[in-house]
């Protein structure tokens, strides 16, 4: 795995942004994996300033980690929600190359093949953009989750449920499944962009890098990948053993 850390959040995102524009920018694979959460929200914006300066990704299909199962698509708390609003707009994606498990479907689990048979169609994805769980979790595979996964319905840790718990406050119960791209659907990207910040994240980040790769952190699964990089803060980056300085 490659770290590279900058001093603020804002521009470790926007150096993400830039190598996720580099890495689509010969059309060949327009397929992005797009991760929902505050972490990548400064690589979205960096990503939507490269859009209004020239950068065209009106072909470029977009397609998300997970989905709550049992929230509506309108609610402002779904991942639908988010990636139209964050992602899907900003960037002038087409609506119909945007692609969002429907965790709200009668049938979570049929809805969860349908994403996954939409993802090996395709190949899997140019390059999937990923955050990290305080847990080690990425999109919702919780410790636990076996590297061979595929999309599927999961059962929310109670970490997870509790850290969810602030955007439920009106009181519509925080849901405690979702839809999940799996581990091996994550891994079958080309490639991986991480980003992380704040100290929040310092121990999965560590656990990711340098611990064993095992189910009980999920990230370090990323260490059997071919090309992942993480995209950190100094406080995401403070748990880690000496680094190699990567140039501005
Ligand atoms: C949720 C999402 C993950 C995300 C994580 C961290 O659990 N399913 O994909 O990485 O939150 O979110 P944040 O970046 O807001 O800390």
């Amino acid at each position: 795995m490659k770290v590279i850390v900058r001093p603020t959040a804002a521009e470790a995102g926007a150096e993400a942004a830039r190598r996720v524009a580099g890495l689509l920018a010969d059309g060949t694979h327009p397929h992005l994996g797009v991760a929902t959460g505050d972490s990548p929200l400064p690589l979205y914006a960096e990503l939507a300033r490269l859009v209004a300066s020239g950068l065209d990704l009106s072909a470029v299909h977009a397609h998300a980690l997970d989905e709550y199962v049992g929230l509506p698509a309108a609610d402002p708390r779904s991942y639908h929600w988010f990636v139209r609003h964050h992602i899907a707009v900003p960037l002038g994606l087409d609506p119909a190359h945007v692609h969002v498990p429907e965790g709200a479907a009668p049938d979570p689990h049929a809805a969860a093949d349908r994403h996954e048979a939409r993802l090996r169609a395709v190949g899997g994805v140019q390059v999937q953009i990923l955050g990290i769980g305080g847990n080690g979790h990425i999109g919702f595979n919780e410790p636990g989750s076996a590297i061979g996964s595929t999309t599927r319905v999961v059962d929310l840790t109670a970490d997870t449920i509790a850290a969810n718990q602030r955007f439920f406050t009106d009181g519509t119960p925080v849901p405690r499944q979702a839809v999940t791209q799996g581990v091996a659907t994550i891994l079958s990207a080309r490639h991986l962009v991480l980003v992380a910040s704040g100290e929040g994240k310092a121990r999965a980040v560590r656990d990711a890098l340098h611990g064993p790769v095992t189910p009980d952190c999920p990230a370090s699964y990323l260490q059997t990948h071919p090309d992942a990089t993480l995209y950190l803060d100094p406080a995401a980056a403070s748990l880690l053993e000496a680094l190699v300085p990567v140039p501005a």
